[in-house]
């Protein structure tokens, strides 16, 4: 039977009728039910970012669902499941379609918790988000050390950040560069929002201690002026690049005040670690309103004219993908 897909071709997207046997080889099937446009995605579908490896290829790094056929013995018909990362949507045909075809190992279980709905409200960017938390928690960061600042706040993992970290029960200084999400940022459970300029970040190798740890979705001098800043003992969680990739730093933070950069890496996650993440969505780390992170749901149809937006900086929150709506 056909279906729909927003498909990319070196030339561009659009959205065209695929049949099964068009999809990227698995052993199980699913019926799309939610996605939602994450940074990468939208690189991918303007093709402003060299995200994809191969043409034509189903855009969306994530997606949610019910298993309609499959020959893994873990799943049967009916199951409610996710995928993110492991290359869908990137080297493998992705979530912005009506059907998605995986090769089982790929798939976590929908925890009870969340629906299909709730789980792509979080995405790949709130996966993103907790995975940053769990490894700093892990790596012993406790709400005592002091304020977490979450930069790129306003985007898709920084809001869910802000979320998350007031739930656990951090003081969270978001800073974003558009002040006009600031009640967006308090309703989320942001203590302060602020600019980055209102920072003051100094430009000694060490300054005055202002954080216990940082969630950065920015990168570039941002992260680099945040460093300096940062607890003895505390974390820092690079996640983005949305203010660029590069970075001029001094080693000062981590051998002076043993403060430990972590790399966050939602795509290749290993596998027990995804899922245990999944699952604490779900369940202890579930975070209530969570209707309140969605800008917008849009159809598959609306993807296309979506992306350019949240490339420009004019979209916050997270754009969540209904697979089956086209208008
Ligand atoms: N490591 C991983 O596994 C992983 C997973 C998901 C995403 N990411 C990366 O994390 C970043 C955020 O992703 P997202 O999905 O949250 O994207 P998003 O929804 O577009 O959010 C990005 C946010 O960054 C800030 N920003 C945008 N352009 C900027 C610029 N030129 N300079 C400084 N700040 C800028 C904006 O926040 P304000 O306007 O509030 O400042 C924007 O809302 C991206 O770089 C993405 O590639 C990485």
């Amino acid at each position: 039977m056909s279906f729909l897909a927003c498909r990319v071709y070196d030339d561009g997207a659009r959205l065209e009728s695929l049949e099964l046997a068009d999809l990227c080889p698995g052993n199980v099937v699913i019926r799309a039910e939610y996605s939602g446009i994450n940074y990468k995605d939208a690189l991918a579908v303007t093709g402003r970012g060299k995200i994809l490896r191969r043409f034509p290829l189903n855009a969306g790094i994530d997606v949610a669902g019910t298993v309609e056929s499959s020959d893994d013995p873990r799943y049967r018909v009916g199951d409610a499941v996710l995928v993110n990362g492991m290359g869908l949507g990137e080297n493998h045909d992705g979530g912005f379609a009506q059907t998605v075809r995986v090769p089982g190992d790929w798939i976590v279980p929908l925890s009870a918790g969340l629906s299909s709905l709730d789980a792509m409200t979080l995405g790949t960017a709130g996966f993103t988000a907790a995975l940053a938390v769990q490894r700093m928690e892990v790596n012993g960061q406790v709400p005592a050390m002091g304020p977490i600042a979450v930069t790129g706040a306003s985007g898709g993992v920084g809001s869910v950040a802000v979320a998350l970290l007031a739930k656990l029960g951090y003081e969270v200084i978001a800073v974003s560069g558009r002040p006009e999400h600031g009640e967006y940022l308090r309703a989320l459970g942001a203590a302060r929002v602020l600019t980055p300029e209102q920072l003051e970040l100094g430009g000694r190798p060490l300054e005055s201690v202002k954080f216990g740890g940082v969630v950065d979705n920015v990168g570039g001098s941002l992260l680099a002026g945040l460093l300096r800043h940062v607890q003895l003992w505390g974390n820092v969680a690079s996640i983005g690049m949305a203010g660029g990739h590069g970075y001029e730093a001094s080693v000062f933070p981590h051998i002076l005040r043993g403060v430990s950069l972590l790399g966050i890496s939602s795509a290749n996650c290993p596998m027990p670690l995804r899922t245990a993440v999944w699952q604490r969505l779900g369940a202890d780390w579930k975070l209530d309103g969570l209707a309140a992170l969605r800008q917008r749901v849009l159809g598959l149809d609306e993807i296309i004219a979506a992306c350019p937006a949240l490339l420009d900086r004019q979209s916050h929150g997270r754009l969540v993908v209904d697979c089956q709506k086209v208008a």
